[in-house]
């Protein structure tokens, strides 16, 4: 099913609510690497995450965590994912414009950073469209062995 909606997610901060339709969303979205709940519930109570959801017309369309490394000017983007449904409609580029407007808000961070599958185009389409550089080759960086490619932009 394609959900026939252009309207502007809302996004907020994750809720212990949540959790079992970001578990879902999780599952769907990645064959390894996956957030586990105990670590999904441990990031919505964390105070060096942001852990985002898109929602559209009340569905969980997508998330995004972010983690703050102690003692870096740098943040991480962990985790995002767009459920197939929803895919192609900015969300993703929502749910990081979202990111970047708090993280200028919390205002100690200089850049964001992420890895991405180097076989993932949408992804690396979708982080070079929102001006992430590709930085760094990271040989069987994933469980299953695979490379993924270090991207990284200012703030
Ligand atoms: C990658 C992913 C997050 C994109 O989410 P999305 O909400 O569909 O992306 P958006 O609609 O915001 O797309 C923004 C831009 O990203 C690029 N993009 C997104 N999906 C793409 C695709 N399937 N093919 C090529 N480019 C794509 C395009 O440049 C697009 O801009 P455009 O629509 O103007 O061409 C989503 O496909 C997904 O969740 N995939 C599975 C999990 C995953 O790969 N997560 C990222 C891991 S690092």
């Amino acid at each position: 099913m394609r959900v026939q909606t252009n309207s502007t997610p809302e996004i907020r901060l994750a809720r212990e609510q949540d959790l079992n339709l970001l578990l879902e969303l999780e599952i769907e979205s990645f064959s390894g690497d996956r957030l586990s709940q105990r670590r999904l519930r441990h990031w919505i109570t964390a105070n060096n995450a942001l852990l985002l959801c898109a929602f559209s017309s009340g569905n969980l369309a997508g998330c995004l965590l972010i983690i703050f490394r102690q003692n870096s000017r740098r943040a991480r983007a962990y985790s995002l994912a767009v459920a197939k449904d929803y895919q192609r409609r900015g969300i993703a580029e929502s749910l990081i414009t979202e990111a970047y407007r708090r993280l200028m808000e919390i205002g100690r961070y200089q850049q964001i950073y992420l890895e991405v599958r180097q076989d993932n185009l949408a992804g690396i389409r979708l982080y070079e469209k929102l001006g992430f550089r590709q930085q760094t080759h990271l040989t069987g960086f994933y469980q299953d062995g695979s490379d993924a490619i270090r991207m990284e932009r200012e703030l």
